[in-house]
């Protein structure tokens, strides 16, 4: 492992006893987005593989949990991890795979009872799922109290990773913020703008920085109770690092479609950056030593409003730096336009990414540690 002090102490697959004969416990983050019972995208899947194979080429008899969706402490066949099954028995011949642990509500209530039940009949327990540490539910909490436990393959990865664009990012850092709410965000960008040369700021939470501002911003979502606080983060000492979009396309109460410069009429929706703000953006990402990307720039499902997002992905998959891309949605947009091969990074998690990048820890990553194989 690396020296980031992020996982100093995080038992690792080498530190699990011999897993030969052995029943391994592994949480994986399976929650993929599923369509008419199919999988969109299958990354969560396939990037659970090299701990499984670790496992299964040691001897060891794994069998596989996960939540899917929100099924509210109850069965709803509508979460039903039947496509997942399917999917895993192609991938990855002889894994078990247990119900969706939401469908008991001592799941999310981190129940010992729970844990009691999960853990009956292992030996072993493997944390893969780091796109779900920064919830502190049984499967995750749990365990690694009762057997001797590790990170797998994916999670060491991503903390490896998010640790050292943290500590020791090759400058100049960029970071690229999108996405729809400035409330979710805030936290994640002021533990950035310190580490970061450049932070640009797209999505629709823009539209509330543009009412600190003092702009127009038509019908563009915003979050009114935010204003405040992104004015004082604009009048604040690292504000010459933040990059705000200065043009913006709109649709107009016709669905007319038109770029504006500045304000945004009444009755104008703004949905994705301009081309100015999209040039703008992409600028320091040539030189970039470090880029860290995460949320679209705009909603980019329709076509009408994708470019902003299709010209960032382009540019970070372009440049020469080191490219980590945040998951859900940016993750989704790399895997749409297919650039996700030329992505150095492109993270599992969503809110895991940002947590972490943000607190420099999860509740996962901490239990991990307490347990009784952890390196001291
Ligand atoms: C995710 O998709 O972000 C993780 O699987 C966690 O899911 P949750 O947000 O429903 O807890
Ligand atoms: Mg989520």
């Amino acid at each position: 492992m690396g020296e980031s002090h992020h996982h100093i102490g995080l038992p690792v697959l080498e530190d699990l006893p011999d897993p030969s004969g052995k029943n391994v416990l592994l949480r994986a983050d399976f929650n993929v987005p599923i369509t008419d019972g199919r999988i969109d995208d299958d990354l969560r899947i396939t990037a659970a593989l090299p701990t499984i194979e670790w496992l299964q080429e040691r001897g060891a008899s794994v069998t596989a949990c996960s939540h899917l969706g929100r099924p509210d402490g109850k069965p709803d066949p509508k979460y039903s991890m039947d496509p997942v099954r399917e999917r895993l028995n192609q991938l990855a011949p002889g894994v078990d795979l247990m119900d969706n642990l939401r469908f008991d509500p001592g799941e999310e209530a981190n129940d010992q009872g729970f844990v009691d039940r999960l853990v009956e009949g292992f030996d072993l327990y493997v944390n893969d799922a780091f796109g779900a540490c920064h919830r502190a539910h049984a499967s995750v909490m749990g365990p690694p109290a009762r057997l001797p436990s590790a990170a797998g393959r994916l999670l060491a990865r991503e903390v490896q990773v998010l640790g050292d664009l943290l500590d020791r990012p090759h400058r100049p850092f960029v970071a690229i913020l999108g996405g729809s709410k400035v409330s979710s965000k805030m936290g994640v960008i002021e533990a950035l703008i310190d580490k970061v040369d450049h932070l640009a700021i797209g999505g629709a939470m823009c539209f509330t920085f543009f009412l600190a501002q003092g702009k127009e911003v038509g019908d563009s979502l915003v979050e009114p109770d935010w204003v405040e606080h992104c004015k004082r983060f604009l009048a604040g000492e690292t504000h010459h690092k933040l990059m705000i979009p200065t043009d913006i396309v709109a649709m107009g109460p016709n669905e007319e479609v038109q770029v504006f410069p500045g304000d945004i009429p009444a009755g104008w929706k703004g949905l994705d950056i301009g081309p100015e703000t999209t040039l703008h953006f992409i600028s320091p990402l040539e030189n970039a030593g470090t880029i860290l990307w995460n949320g679209p720039m705009g909603m980019f499902e329709d076509p009408r409003f994708q470019e902003g997002t299709v010209m960032v992905a382009e540019a970070v998959a372009d440049s020469h730096g080191f490219s980590v891309v945040g998951g859900g949605d940016s993750a989704a947009a790399v895997a749409k336009f297919g650039l996700d091969l030329r992505i150095d990074h492109v993270s599992t998690g969503g809110g895991a990414s940002l947590e972490l990048l943000e607190k420099g820890d999860l509740p996962g990553l901490a239990a991990l540690r307490e347990a009784s194989n952890a390196p001291k």
